[in-house]
């Protein structure tokens, strides 16, 4: 997996904006997938720069190569510039927006987390909340952190509280899973991950895909893709070399199968990376989930093409229920259950999204491919507006999407579609 080979193509996913449902008047995406090949900027120790796209649409592909500390010190080196900007430029937007959220009714922030900032204030808030899942972070991470932080001048503990971000906050995103009689080649796995999280903040200026080379001396896994931005290493999107892929939703509408959430535990953007990193098979990813000290609402997907299934995850600190075609909840007219599939939009139980979903996966059973997903599914459904991917699990295809970036023209919401094998 030394070599990625990428092109991108345009998709218009327009924003849910509404709690209303998507627009019926949605229009397919008919934006072609090119395939240029990404483009060497520069290499340093471990590490090579490529860009992918071109103008306002180029973002940046990196791989680095060694030990955690040194892969966390080569992406500070070679992309010094952008992460400082994108970590100052994460702060202030949560210095700007955390107070107005108090008391506003938009769910972006965790109402437990606005509590603490309205009585410690905002960095201590953070540091309450690193001190909460500091135990529970795999060493690794805290190694990489530490390298990016000496390489970039950034302060480790201001990288530390950014990365917080994935507890503090909710996103209300789309996902499926599509093997067996869903997908027209027999064993094969397509997977969806559609970001609905954030248009507003600096996300969309620094968008990013690391490839990590974990030498293989150490028990530093092995190597996978991570799509999310520059000096950002939690998971939230992205796939390894096991074949395997990353879903998530964040759940506002939680019912009564919902167990407790807890603050006291892994990060759950630390414990996707975890599965990307180290996890060889679904098998692992289920135990990996069961056995973790969990944290808050989410749903979460995992697919892998080697075993050719997916399973979808109910989570939270209490609950982890393991959902297939066969045993997918809730259950309702507005979400049936579909031969080869697991999907949810928007929640654990939005119907309008669900609904317009279930017949579009309907429509293309039998023919779920990643070309019927980017030009008439995501589009239709219109989730996935800070960006989105597709993973083809047997070629190793992930196609990527990012919101436009300021000053850049085209939609605002996720409007690029990269796709790239890791060959
Ligand atoms: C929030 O609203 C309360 C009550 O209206 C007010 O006292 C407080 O100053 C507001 N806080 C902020 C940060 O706007
Ligand atoms: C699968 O979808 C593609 C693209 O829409 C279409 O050209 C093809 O005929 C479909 N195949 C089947 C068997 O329906």
């Amino acid at each position: 997996m030394n070599r990625v080979v990428l092109g991108f193509l345009l998709i218009v996913a327009v924003v849910a904006s509404s709690n209303a449902g998507p627009d019926p008047h949605a229009k397919p995406n008919l934006n072609p997938i090119q395939t240029d090949k990404p483009l060497l900027v520069r290499q340093t120790k471990n590490a090579k720069l490529y860009t992918v796209g071109k103008g306002d649409d180029a973002f940046n592909v990196v791989h680095v190569w060694g030990s955690p500390y040194e892969m966390g010190f080569a992406q500070g080196t070679i992309l010094k510039e952008e992460a400082t900007k994108f970590v100052n430029d994460v702060w202030k937007y949560l210095e700007d927006t955390v107070v107005e959220a108090i008391n506003s009714t938009v769910p972006f922030f965790a109402g437990w987390f606005l509590k603490d900032v309205a009585d410690f204030g905002l960095d201590l808030a953070l540091d309450l909340e690193i001190l909460a899942t500091e135990k529970y972070t795999g060493k690794y991470f805290l190694d990489e952190l530490r390298g990016l932080a000496d390489a970039s001048g950034l302060s480790e503990q201001k990288l530390k509280r950014i990365h917080m971000l994935g507890e503090i906050t909710k996103g209300t995103c789309s996902m499926f899973g599509a093997w067996g009689k869903a997908v027209p080649v027999p064993g094969t796995v397509l997977q969806l991950r559609a970001l609905d999280w954030n248009v507003d903040g600096p996300f969309k200026n620094h968008p990013q895909v690391t490839v990590y080379h974990p030498d293989s001396s150490g028990d530093n896994g092995h190597d996978f893709a991570n799509l999310g931005w520059t000096g950002w290493i939690g998971s939230i999107t992205g796939m390894s070399s096991k074949q395997m892929a990353i879903s998530e939703i964040g759940i506002v509408d939680a019912d009564d199968t919902w167990g407790q959430e807890s603050r006291f535990g892994v990060p759950f953007t630390y414990l996707l990376r975890d599965i990307l990193q180290f996890d060889y098979t679904v098998d692992d990813s289920i135990n990996r989930i069961a056995n973790a000290h969990r944290t808050c609402h989410l749903l979460m997907g995992v697919g892998d093409g080697k075993l050719g299934t997916f399973r979808g995850v109910q989570y939270s600190a209490g609950v982890s229920n393991f959902y297939d075609d066969k045993n997918m909840l809730p259950q309702g007219d507005w979400h049936p259950r579909i031969d080869g599939a697991v999907y949810w939009s928007m929640g654990w139980q939005h119907k309008s999204f669900d609904t317009v979903f279930a017949r579009q996966l309907q429509k293309y059973h039998g023919n779920i491919t990643a070309a019927n997903t980017i030009r008439d599914l995501v589009s239709i459904i219109q989730s996935g507006d800070s960006h989105c991917a597709v993973y083809d699990l047997n070629q190793n295809y992930m196609y990527v999407a990012n919101a436009r970036k300021d000053g850049a023209s085209g939609p605002l919401q996720a409007t690029i579609e990269h796709s790239f094998a890791l060959t």
